[in-house]
């Protein structure tokens, strides 16, 4: 019997790259998987992935920064599964072609949707799942955030921004919701996703510069190296577990 048997997860952004690799890692533990994605193709590829292993999959089309589509989201999931333990905000507003651009060269759309759909959705999304989350009893909220905040990284302000917001809100909200039993943190990954090797290939000594960065000298796997760490945060051993932020990134940040 896997860790998260009968229970239900909401994993944002769950198309491609670490989403989907999250969802696989939850539901090979049992846990049915609601995936809400604005991409609605690559959203119904994963559920049928999902599907395949056997456990309840519901993809729906869902721009996060849609308040009314992310509760009725929540309400499609919550009444097919018979309810909602478990959200991951994975979903980024952050594009590739905005990467390593200096702060002046920032655009203020490009800021705009950072902030929108990494720090607003998230708060859409915690709040829409909040009643389903306490009635679960162990409701668990993982955000995923970032080293390029944590540590400033130059060329990423607004990504950065929106990361620490979200990084103080998750703060917050474990603070507020924990006699609800509902723990929620923070996770920096480090993952290499097929979108990212792609960039890579065509950017080389920007893959050589980011691995010489990893400790441990290779790049994290979505559903292996990530994935596996939030099925941990989200099961019975992790209960006492809230308002940290997660480093999974082979040693990348280590602080004092
Ligand atoms: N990959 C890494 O190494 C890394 C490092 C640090 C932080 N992160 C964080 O981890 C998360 C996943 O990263 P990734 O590399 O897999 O990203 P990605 O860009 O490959 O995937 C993001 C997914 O979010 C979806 N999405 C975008 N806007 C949306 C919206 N408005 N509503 C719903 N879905 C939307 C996209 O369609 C896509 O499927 C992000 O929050 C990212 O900032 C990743």
């Amino acid at each position: 019997m896997g860790a998260l048997e009968g229970k239900v997860a909401i994993v944002t952004g769950a198309g491609r790259g670490l989403g989907r690799g999250i969802s696989l890692a939850l539901a090979k533990e049992g846990a049915s998987i609601g995936i809400a994605e604005i991409d609605a193709a690559t959203g119904q590829s994963t559920a049928a992935e999902i599907a395949a292993l056997g456990v309840g999959s519901l993809a729906v089309e869902c721009d996060v920064r849609d308040r009314s589509k992310v509760e009725s989201t929540v309400e499609a999931v919550a009444s097919q599964f018979g309810g909602v333990d478990i959200l991951v905000n994975n979903a980024t507003g952050a594009r590739q072609e905005d990467a390593f651009r200096s702060m002046l060269e920032h655009t203020p759309e490009q800021f705009e949707r950072q902030l929108q759909v990494d720090v607003l959705g998230s708060f859409h999304f915690m709040r829409a799942c909040h009643p389903h989350l306490r009635a679960s009893g162990a409701g668990r909220v993982i955000n995923l955030s970032s080293s390029a905040g944590t540590e400033r990284g130059a060329g990423f302000a607004a990504y950065s921004a929106a990361k620490e917001a979200l990084r103080a809100l998750t703060g917050v909200t474990a603070r507020e919701w924990g006699r609800d039993a509902i723990t929620v943190n923070s996770l920096c990954p480090v993952a290499v996703t097929d979108a990212m090797e792609e960039w890579f290939r065509r950017n080389p000594e920007i893959a050589e510069k980011q691995l010489e960065s990893v400790s441990l000298g290779r790049h994290g796997d979505p559903e292996r190296d990530i994935g596996r760490v939030v099925v941990f945060l989200c099961g019975p051993d992790a209960g006492f577990i809230t308002g940290q932020t997660l480093w999974v990134d082979g040693g990348s940040v280590i602080h004092a």
